[in-house]
């Protein structure tokens, strides 16, 4: 039970009118198994992708393959991999500054503020509300009605960037074809970039504010066909977001991982082709 007094003023399970039970919930269900395998989850994430950010060693490998940790490599100290960066070197090579720094605060508001992250991080670590029907133990919440959750209405904007990043990705799959002294080459390594960006564009199309961009905001869909054919589209990846949102994150795991060993040269990347 919580312990907020009962009765005028009291909120939540508390508040008057509200049926008192003494059990914190009847649930007898395991009901806490999802949150705590989200938590788990993106714990995993976070701790992996932090590590790598800021490890700068073993993102490129074989003259070609860039991890999307490091993409785009900004930094003076990209010059240590000759051919890793294609957009300039400009940014300070600093241990505290990943090489892609240009990115990845973008792409961490991206997910930080994803209409299905949310609902799994503020079931899973903020506990609001852990579950249906399990009471959360704070007192107030206000929602993102103000500050600073309303920031999280900025999500359409990350979604641009996304989009822009996204973009950037493909590139890099796209380059990584072609091996400097080899020329067209095709690798196992090849196959993990391109099944990592065409999840990631998945997840990136299925995004809501997207579907919005499709098709919101309008009257008639039959006087807009091409934005009602790709609000169909958008739509139908959209029903899978959080599915997408969950193997995006392993995807891009398993791609740096492949790509750090193949530079460690803890394993060799097979040519397929060339
Ligand atoms: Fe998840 Fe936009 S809602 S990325």
């Amino acid at each position: 039970m919580t312990t907020t007094a009962r009765g005028v003023g009291a909120r939540g399970v508390d508040s008057p009118g509200r049926a008192t039970i003494e059990a914190r919930t009847l649930r007898s269900d395991r009901w806490w198994l999802p949150p705590t395998a989200t938590t788990l989850g993106l714990l995993t994430f976070i701790v992996y992708a932090t590590v790598r950010a800021f490890q700068q060693q073993y993102f490129f490998a074989d003259e070609r393959y860039l991890t999307p940790f490091y993409s785009p490599c900004v930094s003076l100290g990209c010059a240590s991999e000759p051919g890793s960066s294609h957009f300039g070197m400009f940014l300070p090579d600093h241990p505290l500054l990943p090489y892609a720094a240009l990115t990845l605060p973008f792409l961490l508001l991206f997910r930080l503020t994803c209409y299905y992250y949310r609902k799994a991080y503020y079931r899973s670590f903020v506990l609001a509300p852990v579950a249906c029907a399990v009471p959360e133990p704070h007192a107030r919440q206000t929602g993102e009605t103000r500050f600073p959750l309303i920031l999280q209405n900025a999500h359409r904007y990350f979604f641009y960037l996304a989009v822009l990043i996204s973009l950037i990705n493909t590139y890099d799959a796209i380059v990584a074809f072609r091996h400097p002294t080899d020329g067209f080459v095709v690798g196992v390594g090849n196959l993990v970039l391109l099944v990592n960006v065409a999840l990631l564009w998945c997840y990136t199309a299925s995004c809501h504010s997207c579907r919005h961009i499709m098709g919101g905001r309008l009257t008639h869909f039959s006087k807009h066909p091409v934005r009602y054919w790709l609000w169909t589209k958008v739509s139908a990846l959209n029903t899978r977001h959080s599915m997408f949102a969950w193997i995006t994150l392993a995807t891009l795991i398993l791609t740096d991982l492949y790509v750090m060993l193949v530079a460690r040269g803890a394993i060799t990347d097979l040519r397929l082709i060339g």
